[in-house]
């Protein structure tokens, strides 16, 4: 490594909550009002280059950032991340980091998560900071990204302040290989309204967020418990009812907020109908119409085949994808 400048490129992958993180205790420090547990869609990725380089005394600091080719505007967060890197490095340092995905950005595939993964594990890398400090990073970058600094079920444990905030692996990824992930992109365009305003205004004014956190606990004890003794039917239902009770809080928000569309509902349909004579499927959906499908190797390809011919891609959806889960990032 050249002192002046150094350059790393890493792979980090999106990850998908079974139970999800829905409300803020603090923005400053991105700290949850509850705990969330996810696993890392394998098939998608963000790759990033970080070129990290001395800068003199005196001299402007000017960090870029681009995606997919295009240079963007730091916003607030990239600000928070690189300001969080200087602040415990002894010399100024400037950041250019490029990076590129293999998925829509917009798509509201948690593509921030597996961005944000990817930024602050290069500069983890890069600067020797322990896991604790990658974990901030992401978590400064997107909530959801600290997810997926690690790999196999992770939870991310809300804690009261930044250094009690932190992220667990439970099972590395082959703990379960057998399991898949089918994911449906009903609309590619960036979301109505943010994650972040959405939390703020749940938080704010829903009586029945209260009820959601009373149960987290209890949730993720039982999410980490079906997942251990491998009880996909358990584990299903639970994924459903997080999903479920998440969007039913965004909805007792107010004025409400409404991410599932008509065709969120029929894939909703879709799946307990295909869950009819046993449970072999479980639907999920972020801050979007977008749904993430749970099943088994055994029967991701009849699953894949009656989403696509109840729903036709290129006209009810855009695409369907399949992917295993679990991996972590890693240096390319
Ligand atoms: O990390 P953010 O701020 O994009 O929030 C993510 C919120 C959900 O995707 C809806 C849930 C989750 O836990 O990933």
């Amino acid at each position: 490594l050249d002192e002046e400048e150094r350059k790393i490129t890493v792979i980090a992958h999106p990850n998908i909550a079974l139970i999800k993180y829905w409300g803020k205790a603090s923005e400053a420090e991105m700290i949850p009002l509850n705990d969330s547990i996810s696993l890392a869609v394998n098939y998608f990725h963000a790759k990033t280059t970080l070129i990290a380089r001395k800068v003199e005394k005196g001299e402007e600091i000017g960090d870029t950032v681009s995606i997919n080719g295009k240079d963007v505007g730091l916003n607030s967060r990239f600000h928070r991340v690189f300001k969080s890197v200087r602040d415990k490095l002894d010399c100024q340092w400037s950041f250019t980091v490029s990076s590129s995905t293999n998925f829509p950005v917009a798509a509201g595939l948690a593509s921030s998560a597996a961005g944000f993964a990817a930024i602050a594990f290069a500069l983890g890398k890069t600067f020797d900071l322990p896991e604790h400090d990658i974990v901030r990073l992401a978590r400064y970058g997107s909530g959801s990204a600290s997810r997926s600094v690690l790999s196999g079920l992770v939870q991310w444990k809300k804690g009261n302040d930044k250094t009690e905030s932190h992220v667990v692996s439970h099972f590395s990824a082959d703990h379960w290989p057998e399991l898949r992930l089918v994911i449906i992109v009903v609309k590619d365009e960036e979301k109505a309204l943010s994650s972040k305003e959405g939390m703020e205004r749940t938080a704010k004014t829903s009586e029945l967020l209260q009820d959601r956190i009373r149960r987290n606990q209890e949730r993720i004890n039982l999410i980490i418990s079906a997942f251990s003794s491998h009880d996909f039917p358990s584990l299903a239902e639970l994924i459903m009812r997080d999903s479920n009770e998440m969007h039913a809080v965004c909805l007792d928000s107010y004025p409400p907020i409404q991410y599932l569309n008509a065709t969120s509902w029929s894939i909703i349909n879709f799946v307990h109908s295909f869950n009819k004579e046993s449970v072999r499927a479980a639907y999920t959906f972020d801050a979007g119409p977008n749904a993430c499908i749970f099943t088994l190797k055994e029967h991701v390809n009849e699953l894949y085949d009656r989403v696509t011919s109840t729903f036709s891609k290129g006209k009810e959806v855009k695409d369907v994808y399949i992917s295993e889960l679990g991996q972590g990032p890693q240096i390319d």
